[in-house]
């Protein structure tokens, strides 16, 4: 497998070429590529780790040689939060950014499968999907959201409040990666528990997560090792699910559109990508209502992806 990390040299980059020079299997390959000239420098940083994982490093205007040959593109290029910004506010500058950079992707490996990480990723994944259509290349089975750090707060959090193996615990999480639409469905959670004091707040901890790493980092970015490790599961997922194991894993992916075009759930990831859309289960009262409340953002949030692609 070849893992290409477009973004490589940014916060999030630098700790995921690490994470997937450590966790892919042996015999993996991992393309780094950014803007930024040191980027050469962070592949020979991580090739002297003694993995059967080979590292290279490409910087500079073009994509395309870090592309050749990719499997599995992984996309955290772009500007991240300063506090009092919200995700929609990155939209400017990174709308462009994963426009140019996967109509890279569509000619150079336009098979490949597709993990958006920049931000707004409910809008950002549109913006992929029509740039991908345009290109005539588009399958749904291979784009994805990397909704995955959502799995991971949630886990960490319940297993908290819960006394919990953290290991154990199992957090579906459904709809988008901002705000309301990120709806953890704790009414899920094996073993646990609930009183309805403790759902709505720790709902809107998971939801708030994000601009709680934020502030904590006051001006110097958002979340980025918490995220690698998220990017770096979502991957080994995938590598594993391409390689023909059965995988399951919430990510946001074009679907059925019962909710909306794009909406994140639990997924069968299979050789080709998303094998199958598995179903949300039952929703508490809690859930449902928070579910029919946030469809108009996340619906508001793909059309702005889709008009800016074709205005
Ligand atoms: P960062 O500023 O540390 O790194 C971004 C990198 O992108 C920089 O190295 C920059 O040189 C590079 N870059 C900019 N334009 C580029 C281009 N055209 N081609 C290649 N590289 C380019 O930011 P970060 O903390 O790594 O965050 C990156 C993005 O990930 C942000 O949009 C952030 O909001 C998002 N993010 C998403 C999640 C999620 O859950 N999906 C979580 C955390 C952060
Ligand atoms: C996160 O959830 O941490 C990321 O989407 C970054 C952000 O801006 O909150």
């Amino acid at each position: 497998m070849k893992v290409a990390v477009l973004g490589a040299a940014g916060g999030i980059g630098q700790a995921l070429a690490l994470l997937l020079k450590l966790q892919l299997p042996a015999g993996s390959e991992l393309s780094l590529y950014d803007i930024a000239p040191v980027t050469p420098g962070v592949a020979k940083d991580v090739s002297h780790i003694p993995t059967a994982v080979k590292a290279q490093g490409f910087a500079g205007e073009d994509p395309s040689p870090a592309l050749q040959g990719a499997d599995i593109v992984l996309i955290s290029a772009g500007v991240a939060r300063k506090p009092g910004m919200d995700r929609s506010d990155l939209f400017n500058i990174n709308a462009g950014i994963v426009r140019n950079l996967i109509e890279k992707v569509a000619q150079v490996c336009p098979k490949a499968c597709v993990g958006i990480i920049t931000n707004p990723v409910n809008t950002t994944v549109a913006i992929a999907a029509e740039v991908l259509k345009k290109a005539g290349v588009y399958d749904k089975r291979k784009l994805f959201g990397v909704t995955t750090l959502d799995t991971l707060r949630s886990e960490t959090f319940v297993a908290e409040l819960k006394g919990l193996n953290v290991d154990k615990v199992n957090v579906p999480v459904i709809g988008g990666h901002s705000g309301v639409t990120i709806l953890p469905l704790l009414s899920q959670v094996h073993y646990a528990q609930w009183n309805d004091e403790e759902i709505a707040p720790l709902t809107k901890r998971i939801q708030n997560a994000g601009t709680e790493v934020v502030e904590a980092k006051a001006g110097g970015g958002s979340a980025t090792l918490s995220m690698a490790q998220a990017a770096a599961r979502f991957c080994t997922s995938l590598v594993k699910a391409l390689n023909g194991e059965t995988v399951v894993e919430c990510t946001y992916v074009e679907g059925d559109g019962r909710y909306a075009r794009f909406f994140a759930q639990p997924v069968r990831l299979g050789k080709e990508g998303v094998e199958a859309l598995l179903p949300l289960g039952p929703l508490s009262q809690f859930e449902q209502e928070a579910l029919e409340a946030m469809l108009p953002t996340l619906r508001a949030d793909i059309e702005l992806g889709e008009k800016f692609v074709n205005p």
